[in-house]
């Protein structure tokens, strides 16, 4: 049993308990036990600067955007729009026009396979979807596959929990019009060499989706660099609201894409003899949108952007290293998931114990982690497990946290 807590060793050059201090729902007490919350790829925790900006928001100038005659509409339109600068400098976004508000990744998919798939994909294309992949990242495209009379073709993995690369090249002819893989896996973590699957899928002619919704949170993303042809992600795993996300996409392809839902704001004009659609990003955006959501995701990234995202990634390897370390000393403990490369998640199984007990004996002991299958069930049938344990890790975690985390593992063990 590992009974001491050490201080965390990587408050030289991260302080943690600064930012910690910035999100107050971690100082609580869960089943009369400090929290230890590790479910963070479920959703990550909201720092004050989100809370706020959203209280202000519809304390002071709740109003619709793009619509008002009054000033409050003007306040809330300059906050909307800004917020989308905000988002196109977080991902590099040539323009701020290729940002689109969506309510998170799931619809940043389905709107990708629904306006661009039924225009690109045909009868006998080819679409790939990695056998790692969230069902976001599978039912959207299944459904376009069998309306379009395509086929879909998940991409073979490793037992590490590694897309099976020469596998993935095999598979790519000039019938592959998309490849939609996730920049790091929900279940187990792993960071995917992007840029070699984007070139090759390129190579055939490919349109190439990620779903960056692990990802944001964990290191900076440039969508430029990556060369991919869409980017999804959620606000709420970002230490921003939910009903909030990002589509970003090439803006030659959102501009050739019709709409996905009709009404208000994305019309040029409206008759009943014909309608024309407005131009990027409002023709995507019909409705009002999440106003509040669009401005908690700005605060949680321009918070974001006041941290050292190098010190954040240090301080998060050292986090998981420290976990690795631990597990090894841990009897009956099976990891799942070995990747070279794997940002934030330990996936891992107990001897004879079902992973919803081991979930339920943490969280009497103050410990957040998520258990099952994590919207990952053909992934789960490739490795052959019933589902996993899943601890998450974020920037605000401490290797207090870890120690923790597997004290509470020798007590669960003596129940099973
Ligand atoms: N997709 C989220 C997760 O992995 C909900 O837990």
């Amino acid at each position: 049993m590992i009974a001491t807590v050490t201080k965390s060793m990587s408050n030289d050059v991260f302080n943690v308990q600064k930012v910690r201090d910035e999100f107050p729902i971690l100082d609580q007490e869960i089943n009369g036990h400090p929290l230890v919350y590790l479910d963070n790829a479920a959703t990550t925790q909201k720092p004050n600067a989100v809370i706020e900006a959203i209280s202000d928001y519809y304390r002071g100038y709740n109003s619709n955007v793009h619509r008002g005659a009054h000033s409050l509409s003007d306040r809330a339109t300059v906050a909307f729009e800004h917020a989308r600068d905000t988002v196109a400098k977080f991902v590099c976004s040539p323009k701020k026009e290729q940002v689109i508000w969506t309510r998170g990744t799931t619809e940043a998919i389905n709107l990708v396979a629904h306006s661009w798939g039924r225009n690109n994909i045909g009868a006998g294309d080819k679409i790939l979807v990695s056998t790692l992949e969230h069902h976001s990242n599978i039912v959207p495209w299944q459904i376009l596959a069998e309306e379009m009379g395509a086929q879909l073709i998940p991409i073979p993995i490793l037992t590490t929990g590694d897309i099976d690369i020469p596998a993935f090249s095999a598979l790519l002819d000039e019938r592959v019009k998309m490849v939609s893989v996730g920049h790091v896996s929900n279940a187990l973590g792993t960071v995917n060499p992007l840029k070699n699957i984007i070139s090759a899928a390129h190579a055939v002619g490919a349109k190439v989706f990620i779903d960056g919704a692990q990802a944001v949170a964990h290191f900076p993303v440039d969508v430029q660099a990556l060369g991919c042809d869409f980017y999804g992600f959620s606000g709420h795993k970002l230490f921003g609201p939910t009903g909030i996300g990002v589509l970003w996409g090439r803006e030659a392809l959102l501009n050739e894409m019709p709409p996905y839902h009709g009404g208000g704001e994305m019309i040029e004009s409206c008759s009943f003899s014909g309608t024309t659609f407005n131009v990027l990003p409002y023709k995507f955006e019909a409705g009002t949108p999440d106003i509040a959501g669009v401005i908690g995701l700005a605060a949680a990234i321009d918070y974001l952007n006041t941290l050292d995202r190098n010190a954040i990634i240090a301080h998060e390897r050292d986090l998981l290293t420290y976990c690795h370390q631990l597990a090894e000393k841990c009897s009956g403990l099976k990891r799942v998931g070995e990747a070279e490369n794997i940002a934030g998640v330990f996936s891992f199984l107990l001897d004879g114990a079902h992973p919803s007990d081991v979930g339920m004996l943490l969280d009497q002991q103050g410990v957040a982690v998520r258990t099952g299958h994590h919207c990952a069930q053909p992934l789960m049938e490739a490795l052959n497990v019933p589902g996993t344990v899943r601890a998450s890790f974020s920037m605000y975690n401490t290797r207090e946290d870890v120690e923790r985390f597997f004290a509470a593992l020798e007590k669960v063990k003596q129940f099973i």
